[in-house]
């Protein structure tokens, strides 16, 4: 949440500020602002409500004097609501100083006390500026911006990253990190900041991490970094393995658009270089240690909302293929209950953005309890997978657009990765069988292109349904976290009351909630499944139909025993039935965004939400 940017160099800071932030908005759209040091020592700030078009529009009108260092920030607000005053950045030092923040300080309140009682004055209803504030006036005493950022995170309590520049030390950009995400990106003869590579990887692939509790200070030439303690330290530096255009809309009507029409190569990426004589080989889990893997009496998988169903979907397949057992908790919910962890627990958290606080801070309990920890990330440099002990990645590429989709399906596949290796290594997979569901797993992306072909037809549903108030989806099996999936993305982008249940769940109440007209998509099993889970499912639709639900059946190609129930039928090509779930959810994911937009709502940025939710 919050996008940040930090620039220093021999260019014109505010294009690249401005073009850092539209890449960073997704993690935030309700206002924005940048400030600019000139050679001449003098600050200029502008900031404005609204999407960044408005900041930059007002830009072009009245332009600011334009130097070579400078800080940007793209906001989604948390204390005082989307208005001119309260975007970032806030000032200090008699507005000498300008500072942007993303997180949350939480003992704002007592140091505002404090600053009042010294006589400050405030401009905004932000926790910020109470830390534009104190680096203001640590910075009268010390005169230098590096020393004063050190003063006031002493001070501060809760998640932050901050950034300042002072008009008295042009070419100077300062950054310190708590809980919150901040990388460097290293150039030549210029340095950049950035909540993540997206701020800067139009200039330099070159990036470096910033750890925790650390205060970075970057010139043209040099980047220096410390701890809060003020003792150097030596971070690890690391490529950027996408280029910007991957973070462009190349054409496509949204991000969303080009992301869903990328969830093939997702799947097919985060599979690639990880199969060797057809069976699953991650030599990413040999940092967990030898026998972990053999040892573990229990896997527990943290996630929050897309991700969570990710998680659910690997339950399913984890414990039939390695047969340990498997939780799958909101990361949100878990420590708050004091969980039961043990050396023998592998505690697997998935997020896209690996900045998740809820999950980071998760991540950290469970390896404070002695559990051990992997990471399913999608982000390099990210800060969960740091703080964990192993770590793989999903190579969906940048996923821009705020609602998930393709790291829905690189999650999975990860997922799906990881329990096919532990059924390999614990025996309680047979090779044989190991390798025909790795080939079924290859055999994915191909029949994922074949299912965005449905696409055109789902958007003539859409349209239909542009009036709907209301839709359920129904799975069972991994078809549940389907239906999941599905409901919440409409409730995200379309506004519509959405739900998702086990099939199996409809008799125990929430039947009551058909009549007449009712949308209803089911995930429908595969008849060729030797459970009587098809049979059931079929069932469930004559149910809701006998009460005049409207059903759209997504099911495999070749099932005509639906075919009587439903009003509509999707088709997906035939998968063994663990594999399904990647080919259901991307008709799922179509209507969303189709139905979205035939609202015409911005499917790419819905309201009151961002990527990154890096506040808990
Ligand atoms: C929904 C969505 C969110 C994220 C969740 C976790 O479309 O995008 O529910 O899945 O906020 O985010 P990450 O995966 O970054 O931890």
């Amino acid at each position: 949440m919050c996008g940040i940017v930090g620039y220093v160099g021999t260019r014109g800071s505010v294009e690249v500020l401005l073009g850092g932030l539209k890449r960073l908005e997704y993690r935030g759209y309700d206002s924005a602002g940048v400030a600019v040091v000139g050679d001449d020592g003098a600050l200029a700030t502008r900031k404005r409500a609204g999407k960044l078009g408005m900041l930059t529009d007002d830009l072009a009108a009245v332009p600011i004097a334009d130097g070579q260092t400078g800080i940007g920030h793209t906001r989604w607000a948390t204390h005082g609501g989307p208005t001119d005053g309260n975007a970032h950045p806030h000032l200090g030092d008699g507005g000498r100083l300008a500072l942007i923040h993303n997180g949350i300080i939480e003992n704002f309140f007592e140091l505002k006390t404090e600053l009042l009682e010294r006589g400050h004055a405030f401009t905004s209803e932000t926790d910020t500026e109470v830390a534009a504030l104190l680096v203001g006036d640590a910075y009268r005493e010390s005169g230098d911006l590096t020393t004063a950022m050190l003063a006031t995170v002493q001070r501060l309590e809760g998640a932050f990253t901050l950034v300042a520049v002072h008009a008295d030390q042009p070419h100077v950009v300062v950054g310190a990190r708590r809980n919150s995400p901040l990388v460097v990106g290293l150039g030549d003869g210029e340095n950049f900041l950035g909540s993540d590579v997206a701020a800067f990887v139009e200039y330099t692939h070159r990036a470096m991490e910033i750890g925790q509790d650390q205060v970075v200070t970057i010139r043209p030439d040099r980047v220096e970094v410390v701890d809060f303690g003020g003792a150097p330290v030596t971070p690890s530096t690391f490529e950027v393995d996408w280029d910007a255009s991957a973070a462009e809309k190349g054409g496509w009507s949204s991000f969303m658009a080009k992301e869903i029409s990328e969830e093939p190569e997702a799947v097919a990426k985060t599979i690639l270089g990880r199969v060797h004589d057809g069976l699953v080989d991650l030599p990413e889990l040999a940092a967990l240690g030898d026998d972990v893997l053999t040892g573990l009496d229990r896997v527990l998988i943290i996630a929050c909302g897309t991700a969570y169903y990710a998680g659910l979907v690997g339950k399913y397949a984890i414990e039939q293929w390695a047969r340990v057992p498997v939780d799958v908790e909101l990361a949100h919910e878990f420590r708050y209950r004091e969980p039961v962890l043990s050396p023998r627990t592998l505690v697997v958290s998935i997020s896209q953005s690996g900045e998740t606080m809820d999950t980071l801070m998760a991540v950290k309990y469970a390896r404070e309890q002695g559990a051990r920890t992997l990471s399913i990330c999608n982000t390099q440099g990210a800060t969960i997978p740091r703080e964990s002990d192993a770590v793989v990645y999903t190579h969906a590429g940048p996923e821009v657009a705020v609602a998930s989709t393709k790291a829905f399906v690189a999650q999975i596949t990860a997922i799906y990765l990881l329990g096919l290796q532990l059924g390999q290594v614990r025996g309680a997979l047979e090779p044989e069988r190991a390798r025909g569901l790795v080939a079924e797993l290859q055999a994915v992306p191909e029949k994922l292109a074949a299912v965005l072909n449905s696409g055109e037809r789902i958007r003539e549903m859409a349209k239909w349904m542009a009036d709907t108030q209301s839709v359920l989806f129904l799975g069972r099996h991994v078809g549940y976290p389907v239906a999941l999936e599905g409901a919440l993305k409409l409730k995200e982008l379309a506004y519509i009351h959405a739900e998702g249940f086990a099939a199996g769940e409809l008799k125990h109440g929430p039947i009551a909630l058909i009549e007449p007209g009712q949308v209803v998509f089911v995930i429908v099993p595969s008849p060729r499944d030797p459970s009587s889970l098809h049979a059931k499912v079929v069932s469930n639709i004559q149910e809701i139909r006998a009460r005049g639900a409207r059903v759209i059946a997504i099911a495999e190609a070749g099932d005509v025993a639906v075919l009587p129930h439903a009003d509509e039928v999707i088709r997906i090509p035939l998968a063994s039935p663990f594999f399904e779930p990647l080919l259901a959810v991307v008709p799922l994911h179509i209507f969303g965004m189709e139905l979205a937009a035939a609202k015409g709502l911005d499917v790419d940025q819905p309201r009151n939400l961002a990527k990154s939710v890096t506040v808990e």
